[in-house]
């Protein structure tokens, strides 16, 4: 089922793909979104019905995002000029880019060219400069697809999948210091946790490897770390800095870690989320940006997260358990989910047989044939072929109902494999 990933394998093929369903009315039972199921809490709806009134709605929201800004500061025991709020961390992820190609003086020019007969002078658009970004694979698709927008190279760094019932490799970071330097990539993309691998990355790893790159803007992709098993990394402490002092405040001056509040409040619909940086580079993303770039409900969401703490550890808590009891389930079927630090994980699929799959299926990988298998059970999964990983599923922890549905389901599917596989 190719576990290895090598480190010259391109960008995966499909250039944007997302989970979740695809209309506010869909009805499947969905293990490809990684949102909290338990949320959102009733204070965190009530703390946004307040910011839909017609008096805050007929208002311009703060430009400044101020309270949000100051309460997300006070939580992580930082100052808010250390804070952007959004409409969504993946505005941030681009916000990022856009950063990074200005700093790596990415620039096109209207040029004089000959016309098309060879007489006359036309303008074309001409690229001077073109600067790199290296994105850690297998990864979340959107700082690539920004990069790309921006007209950056992306450069892929393949991290190495384990064997089922292994330990995650270590993150190999001298061969990506070695890339990084020969590349003269300008930026880093990582998500810690990983996704789609839930693999942890230690902030103090992250950290020494900024440090050592000083000219390259590193960004952190924490979408999912206050919902992982090093949540406390977060560095998210409610009203109480941490006695050991705000990690915030110790990480190096290139390194922008990004929060989605959309995971641990089940707000995908809201957008909102925030980043964490020098107050340089949050200053510099500010200006990068047009005005008022976190609506009211969206600023009236990250100010009430910083008193939900609870919530979202209560949630972690029932959300390891879970995926306990739905990774113990794949076993019982004979397959052999990877371990993750996150409530969701990768799933290695055997592929279907050959007549049992319907015609327009047979050139899919594994995770495609098994993701429209069990999209027949009206159950969703992630193909990992998004991420270019043909051979296996992204799910995500669900209640035990859900998952009773979806070991249902995959115990059918699984009647249809190709005989010999397991
Ligand atoms: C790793 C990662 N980062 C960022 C995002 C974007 O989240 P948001 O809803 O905050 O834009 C996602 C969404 O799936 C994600 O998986």
């Amino acid at each position: 089922m190719g576990h290895q990933q090598s480190t010259d394998k391109s960008s995966p093929p499909v250039w944007r793909a997302h989970g979740g369903p695809q209309g506010a009315d869909d009805t499947l039972l969905d293990f490809s979104v990684n949102t909290n199921p338990y949320g959102p809490h009733p204070r965190m709806v009530a703390a946004i019905r307040k910011a839909v009134t017609p008096q805050v709605l007929g208002v311009y929201p703060d430009p400044a995002g101020s309270k949000a800004r100051q309460a997300l500061a006070q939580a992580h025991g930082g100052s808010p000029d250390q804070v952007v709020v959004a409409n969504g961390s993946a505005e941030l992820i681009w916000g990022v880019v856009r950063l990074a190609a200005a700093r790596m003086g990415q620039t096109r020019q209207w040029q004089p060219q000959a016309g098309p007969s060879g007489g006359g002078k036309t303008l074309a658009m001409t690229r001077l400069r073109q600067g790199r970004v290296v994105v850690v694979e297998p990864a979340f698709s959107e700082f690539r697809a920004a990069s790309q927008a921006h007209g950056l190279e992306v450069v892929p760094f393949w991290l190495k999948l384990p064997q089922p019932g292994e330990e995650w490799p270590p993150i190999p970071w001298h061969s990506l210091s070695a890339l990084v330097a020969g590349t003269k990539a300008g930026a880093v993309y990582l998500c810690a946790p990983g996704n789609p691998t839930g693999q942890y990355v230690s902030l103090a790893q992250i950290s020494r490897f900024a440090r050592a790159h000083p000219e390259v803007l590193m960004v952190a992709d924490e979408a999912y770390l206050t919902l992982s098993g090093h949540s406390v990394e977060a560095g998210f402490s409610g009203k109480t800095p941490k006695p050991d002092g705000p990690p915030m405040l110790h990480t190096p001056p290139n390194l922008v870690r990004l929060r989605s509040l959309t995971k641990d409040h089940t707000l995908p619909g809201l957008r909102v989320g925030y980043l964490l940086a020098d107050p340089l580079t949050a200053q510099k993303l500010e200006q990068g940006r047009p005005a008022w770039g976190a609506s009211a409900p969206a600023l009236a969401a990250a100010e009430a997260a910083c008193l939900l703490e609870e919530f979202v550890a209560q949630s972690r808590t029932r959300l390891q358990a879970d995926k306990l009891a739905l990774t113990a389930g794949l076993k019982g079927l004979g397959l052999e989910p990877l371990a993750s630090d996150t409530p969701y994980f990768l799933l290695p699929v055997p592929p279907l047989k050959p007549e049992t799959i319907q015609n327009d299926d047979r050139a899919a990988g594994p995770g495609n044939q098994w993701a429209l298998a069990l999209s027949r059970f009206s159950i969703r999964v992630r193909d990992g072929a998004s991420f270019g990983l043909p051979g296996y599923l992204r799910l995500a922890a669900r209640p035990a109902e859900d998952r009773l549905r979806l070991l249902e389901a995959m115990g059918r599917v699984l009647e249809t494999t190709a005989p010999g596989v397991l």
